[in-house]
């Protein structure tokens, strides 16, 4: 129980809070700086020791199919121009994202309607064969000297329970995410006592909030098997955990070391962008003197 080789990227949501640009270009594919939002999330994984990655995605998502199929694959017509060209630097970078290929086997299932989180990983259930597997979500990112799914396994092989991300936020935003009440077991380490999706300021438990980083046991799968829709037709992942909680199962909770983040709506994109992009030693001394001509 103690390697976590396997790890499922759902990609298949609606990412309504992008629309209309999620119409043509899915959320997980936007740039930061220079990369796909999901390549950090694939480097994260690489860096975890994950050998196989499962995307759950839908058939329309055609971006997400290419970018599976071919982003890392090899692009002789590309690298002959290239050579031509002398594009040395950027043949350089285009051999480095194909050699991901190389580390890790990448495979994917469909989710056909998007009916929550938890039922997107439900599709990729035949694939982890009753192991232990990580959960990344496809726009969270976490910049960190120890990769922050290492952080989380970690507390795995120590507790063998299924172990969530936890940052604390400002108050004012714990009522957009799902919040936890927690009993400290040790530094940055939590029992999960509840969990409360999307409180208001004065009910949220903690000002820790879920990010969406997780290991998730073969039990975790039996209640999201088990588990009827919840509010509306969906299945989410919280609410199974929830569940667990209310039925004696313990779940951890790793306040991980680095800074969250977040691509899942417009303004918390354009932050990380902009974030990564000026402390990037390529575009960031020149992009803050363009900057201070208009603040
Ligand atoms: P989100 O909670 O961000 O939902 O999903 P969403 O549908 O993508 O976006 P909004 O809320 O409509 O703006 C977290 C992760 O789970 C995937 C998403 O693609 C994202 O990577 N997901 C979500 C699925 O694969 N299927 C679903 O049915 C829901």
């Amino acid at each position: 129980m103690n390697k976590i080789k396997k790890a499922i990227i759902p990609v298949a949501g609606l990412g309504t809070r992008f629309l209309p640009l999620s119409k043509v270009l899915p959320k997980e594919l936007f740039p930061l700086v220079d990369k796909p939002v999901l390549q950090y999330i694939i480097e994260e994984a690489i860096a975890s020791g994950v050998e196989q990655i499962i995307f759950v995605t839908k058939p329309e998502k055609k971006e997400i199919l290419n970018y599976f199929q071919r982003y890392f694959k090899k692009s002789p017509e590309l690298t002959e121009i290239l050579k031509k060209r002398q594009k040395h630097e950027i043949l350089k970078e285009l051999n480095q994202t194909e050699k991901i290929s190389e580390k890790i086997s990448l495979s994917q299932v469909f989710q056909k309607q998007a009916l929550g989180d938890g039922h997107a990983l439900l599709q990729a259930k035949e694939k982890i064969q009753g192991e232990p597997i990580a959960a990344l979500w496809g726009d969270d990112v976490v910049e960190s000297k120890t990769p922050c799914l290492l952080q989380l396994i970690k507390v795995f092989q120590e507790y063998q329970k299924p172990v969530l991300a936890l940052c604390r936020i400002p108050k004012e935003r714990l009522p957009y995410y799902g919040v936890v009440r927690v009993e400290k077991i040790k530094d940055r380490t939590y029992k999960i006592k509840q969990i409360v999706e999307k409180p208001s300021i004065e009910q949220a438990p903690s000002d820790l909030a879920i990010v969406g980083k997780y290991i998730l046991t073969p039990e975790v799968f039996e209640y999201l098997s088990k588990g009827k829709p919840g509010k509306g037709e969906e299945i989410y992942l919280s609410e199974n955990l929830q569940k667990m909680i209310e039925d004696g199962k313990e779940i951890l909770g790793c306040e991980f070391e680095g800074k969250w983040l977040e691509c899942g709506n417009k303004l918390s994109w354009l932050n990380s962008h902009l974030y990564l992009t000026l402390k990037d030693s390529r575009f960031g001394p020149k992009l803050k003197k363009e900057l201070k001509k208009y603040l």
